[in-house]
């Protein structure tokens, strides 16, 4: 049956979804959770882009009219390859580094994303095109991915997690931190609770759902669907997709 497909590594792209289902509710969406591969990470490219692969056949076979990769990492590693080898259209994550630089007061601009995200030409040309305007400071967040999975989104031990990657980019005088991973949206609450007022995190997913929105119009895919909802999937166990999905 007709349906967008959104994939990620785990839940985390429910927070792409959540900003995709406010600017198109009446569509119907695939949302599929390698959970039973997660994290992807520290994962090499050829893994991630045969993970890639593998999802969207399976998203295809179903009458998938397109696909968003809600995941950075599988963006940075495999959207290039998908867009060669399929004809439906991909959307996918971008670093949210030009409104950030646009948008700090300070000239330091943090980034928050996996080593595989960090890592990979995609995000370093973006980077390349800022960084003689601003300072651009970066760290893995490491463990965060975890802590959405487990759904452990406060708390004492996801504070301490929280503070250790987030604390350095604050002494690093950064006023503007991106969340270049899509787990990362589900922790804001507890980020804005350690960050100094005046400091603002940039989401992406809003610009990927109008991104979205701009691809189905020009290739003529229908914005709604006479069976709208989402359907839920998951490559191992669906605890945490359901619960996150609860939240959204
Ligand atoms: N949610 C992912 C991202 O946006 C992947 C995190 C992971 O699996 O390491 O990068």
């Amino acid at each position: 049956m007709a349906h967008i497909g959104i994939f990620d590594s785990g839940s985390g792209g429910l927070s792409v979804l959540r900003e995709i289902r406010k600017i198109l509710p009446e569509q119907r969406y695939i949302y599929f959770s390698d959970n039973a591969h997660c994290p992807y990470g520290e994962k090499s490219a050829g893994y991630i882009i045969e993970r890639s692969r593998a999802i969207t056949e399976m998203m295809l076979s179903e009458g998938a009219e397109a696909v968003v990769v809600a995941c950075n990492t599988a963006t940075a590693a495999a959207i290039a390859t998908l867009r060669a080898e399929y004809s439906i259209p991909f959307v996918g994550m971008e670093p949210a580094v030009k409104p950030a630089a646009t948008g700090t007061v300070t000239g330091v601009v943090g980034v928050l994303a996996t080593a595989g995200t960090l890592k990979a030409p995609k995000y370093l040309n973006t980077k390349g095109l800022y960084e003689d305007a601003v300072r651009i400071v970066e760290r893995v967040g490491k463990g965060f991915v975890e802590l959405v999975e487990a759904m452990e989104l406060d708390g004492p031990h996801a504070e301490a997690v929280v503070r250790a990657s987030l604390e350095p980019l604050l002494a690093e005088g950064a006023d503007t931190i991106v969340l270049g991973c899509t787990h990362y949206p589900f922790l804001l609450p507890l980020m804005q609770r350690i960050a100094p007022a005046g400091v603002s995190f940039i989401d992406p997913a809003p610009a990927v759902a109008r991104r979205l929105l701009d691809v189905l119009r020009t290739n003529g895919i229908p914005l709604t669907d006479p069976d709208p909802g989402v359907e839920l999937r998951s490559s191992g166990d669906d605890t945490t997709l359901k619960k996150l999905f609860e939240l959204i």
